[in-house]
């Protein structure tokens, strides 16, 4: 995913919308870079068709940007940190850019800019805006207002209205598969973790909404549609009927779009895994078999302190149940090592349980202790030598497993869903069921298609195949 970057299209921007001087060249421009998870991905996304309404065209040049956007993360130190790196670097263009004349708004939304407020301005202050992952619907409004005033301004509230009512309805897409926010924020506090305070309470969008966005996505191209929430599977939300739906109920709804091929979702807690979804895995075929379901530790006394809510075998014991509903379920993974007084004994549990369960893939992270969070204090950290060594270890686990899975596909057809084209001519890149990487020759006219492909090879971080089109 390069770096978040959508293109959009320009459409309009010879008008001047109050507020707004025309930049060069006619139009304005805005450059957007993501950090993190999908849900800054989706954010930047949608900031960047509102603003597109605003007459903002988007550009990869940073330097010919009258608005420069850090879409931030604050999960852990390093992400944090990377926006202030960046921003030294958004300081030299705004000057080189002064001296030719041009004035460039810079504005740091997300994460970071909820958790750390006019803290940013004061480290920084090349800064203009500052607006967390609920108010960027307001960013037009609040560009002019940097502008008018000649100052910075900070917008962190939890607005009482919704955002998503007040964003444009989604511009046309050029691409095969999309992300779609259904859920925000989260409630399960776990104590090494920021997001209950960046992003929120729990919220779950209205039905209705969620099945507007997707038919208007799937009218202008897309097959696969992923949804997002940071706990999608607690998602209960409201139905025009009065009903609440769960994941599931939604999954089926939107499963019924023509056109659409594919649905997947992601991230989801083991305590929120009900029996409906795990049924509705066995009873829709657009449901791909393929499931993100973090377990941070395999010692149930890390995981009690890590406020997880479920033991290890609780956890081994879901997956035997989802894989008996669904054999073919490739599961994915997060783990965190080296949380507060993980012990080597409480670490090995850690790898146990990934042997047991055979993971397709994994996302692994060293423990980053989070201002704000019950862990942050606890006085027993893991020293960096000793979190490095169990990663390394971990990882070499998981480079294994994964490759094993890759070795297991060659030799099956599987059906891809073409999304682009690949480096070289005649070749196209789609995605497995198991959200692998597969390349395949194959002509234009497959793109946007699934189609059956024979795997011949894996190499570490794809497949390729040949066409075997019915
Ligand atoms: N340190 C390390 N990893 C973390 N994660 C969340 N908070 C931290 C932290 N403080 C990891 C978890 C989560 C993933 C998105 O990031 O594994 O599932
Ligand atoms: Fe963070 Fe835990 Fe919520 Fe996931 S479930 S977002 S790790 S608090």
């Amino acid at each position: 995913m390069d770096d978040g970057l959508t293109e959009i299209d320009p459409g309009g921007t010879d008008a001047s919308p109050a507020g707004f001087p025309a930049a060069r060249g006619g139009g304005r421009k805005v450059f957007v870079r993501t950090f993190g998870c999908q849900m800054n991905v989706y954010d930047s996304e949608r900031m960047t068709e509102a603003l597109a309404s605003s007459g903002y065209a988007e550009t990869s040049a940073i330097e010919e940007a009258d608005l420069v956007i850090l879409n931030t993360c604050h999960i852990r130190e390093k992400a944090a940190e990377k926006v202030y790196s960046d921003l030294g670097r958004v300081r030299a263009v705004k000057q080189e850019r002064a001296s030719a004349g041009a004035e460039t708004v810079v504005a740091v939304v997300g994460c970071v800019a909820q958790a750390e407020g006019a803290e940013i301005v004061r480290r920084a202050p090349v800064v203009d805006l500052v607006v967390g992952p609920q108010g960027y619907h307001r960013l037009p409004e609040l560009i002019a207002r940097t502008r008018a005033e000649s100052r910075s301004l900070v917008d962190t509230e939890f607005p009482e209205e919704e955002k998503f009512a007040h964003l444009p309805e989604r511009a046309a897409q050029r691409r095969t598969t999309a992300f779609l926010t259904v859920q925000e924020g989260c409630d399960k506090f776990c104590t090494f973790c920021v997001v209950p305070y960046t992003r929120g309470a729990e919220y779950s969008r209205a039905v209705e909404d969620i099945e507007r966005e997707a038919r208007s996505l799937v009218a202008s191209g897309v097959r696969e549609l992923t949804l997002l929430g940071q706990n999608v599977n607690g998602y209960h939300g409201l139905a025009a009927d009065g009903r609440t739906y769960s994941l599931a109920d939604l999954v089926c709804r939107l499963a019924r779009i023509e056109g659409l091929e594919r649905l997947r979702y992601t991230t989801s807690h083991p305590r929120d895994m009900s029996d409906d979804l795990i049924a509705a895995h066995a009873a829709e075929p657009k449901l791909m078999p393929y499931l993100h379901l973090p377990y941070q530790a395999g010692s149930d006394r890390i995981l009690a302190a890590m406020n997880r809510k479920h033991t290890a075998r609780e956890y081994v014991d879901l997956v035997r149940r989802i894989r008996a509903a669904k054999p073919d379920m490739a599961l994915s993974t997060d783990i965190i090592v080296g949380f507060p007084g993980e012990t080597e004994e409480e670490f090995s549990e850690t790898l146990a349980v990934f042997e047991e369960i055979g993971f397709a893939a994994a996302y692994s992270f060293k423990y980053s202790p989070r201002p704000g969070t019950p862990a942050e204090k606890l006085d027993s950290q893991v020293p960096e030598a000793v979190k490095m060594e169990r990663l390394a270890r971990l990882q070499s686990m998981i480079e294994r497993h994964q490759s094993a899975f890759a070795a297991r596909c060659v030799g099956r057809t599987l059906p891809v869903l073409f999304e682009r084209h690949g480096r070289h001519p005649g070749q196209l890149i789609g995605r497995s069921p198991y959200l692998q990487g597969v390349h395949a020759a194959a002509g234009a006219e497959y793109l946007g298609q699934v189609v059956p492909v024979e795997i011949s090879s894996c190499g570490p971080n794809s497949l390729a195949g040949v066409i075997r089109p019915e």
